[in-house]
């Protein structure tokens, strides 16, 4: 019996052009910065960011509490403008864009998760799913119909009719989550999806947000002081005083994890 054995050194080059070819920049910041007027004083919570992001990986955000993560957010989702820079979404320069292309892009290329889960109150789970469907022009029918689904996909097609105070914060945070996928965005910005939860609740969540990415191909962005986020993260970028300190790869977390643990910060 005869084995083909491939040249080692051949498949690999061949997996690392396939791997490359597969790297497609979804979010682009250039030189991205941002200056809030307080009276007199000025505070640059971002002094130059330059990060590439590519489609369909996990992104955690670290840094210290004031570090500029949230205004990071608001500048890739576009809620708010740089003082200088560039913002671009698959290839679009954000600032380019008029308010009815701006609040497109809003609407379909991007899903929001915060921290306070930000539900409407008065709406079922299910009708805050559906709302962000709705906006993007589907039939009541349709809308209901991949709500349901969505609302399964994240474990709470029971509870659809519930209203947001009648379900746990978990279970709230799911809905956004579901309500995030609404329109199949191309990239989900999760801003301390868990800061409101306990341990074994933003693991859930955590779990959820990876399988999300893994099962939709969406990009997740997550800005987080939560250690449990590295073990399911791509990449970290360490933020530190609107700058971004150093990026590492999976590989270099998951020796740091094991040292880490569970803790919190
Ligand atoms: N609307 C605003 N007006 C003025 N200053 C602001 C505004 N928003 C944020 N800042 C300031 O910009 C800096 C960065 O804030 P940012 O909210 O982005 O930090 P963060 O990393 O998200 O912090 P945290 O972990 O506490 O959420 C801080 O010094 C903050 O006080
Ligand atoms: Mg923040």
């Amino acid at each position: 019996m005869t084995e083909t054995t491939k040249a080692p050194a051949a498949a690999t080059a061949e997996e690392r052009n396939g791997a490359e070819e597969e790297k497609r920049t979804v979010v682009r910041t250039q030189q991205v910065k941002k200056v809030y007027q307080m009276g007199e004083i000025e505070v640059h919570a971002l002094r130059g960011v330059d990060l590439e992001i590519y489609a369909g990986e996990y992104l955690s955000i670290m840094g210290p509490s004031g570090s500029g993560k949230s205004t990071f957010f608001n500048m890739v989702g576009g809620l708010d403008k740089p003082t200088e820079g560039k913002v671009y979404i698959d290839e679009v320069d954000v600032a380019q864009l008029d308010a009815y292309e701006l609040a497109w892009l809003r609407c379909r290329k991007i899903g929001y998760i915060f921290q306070s889960f930000n539900l409407i109150p008065v709406m079922t789970a299910l009708e805050n799913v559906t709302l962000p469907m709705v906006f993007a022009g589907l039939t009541s029918d349709e809308s209901r119909d991949k709500g349901m689904d969505l609302l399964g996909k994240v474990g709470l097609g029971e509870r659809h009719s519930h209203k947001p105070f009648e379900l746990s914060g978990g279970q709230q945070q799911r809905v956004a989550v579901a309500r995030a996928l609404a329109n199949d965005p191309a990239v989900v910005l999760a801003d301390e999806p868990t800061a409101n939860l306990d341990l074994r609740t933003g693991t859930e969540i955590i779990e959820l947000l990876r399988s999300m990415n893994e099962s939709f191909g969406v990009t997740v962005i997550s800005a987080t002081h939560d250690h449990k986020m590295l073990s399911v993260s791509d990449r970290v970028v360490r933020v530190s005083d609107g700058q971004v300190e150093r990026i590492q790869l999976r590989e270099d977390l998951e020796i740091e994890t094991v040292a880490v643990g569970d803790e919190e910060t």
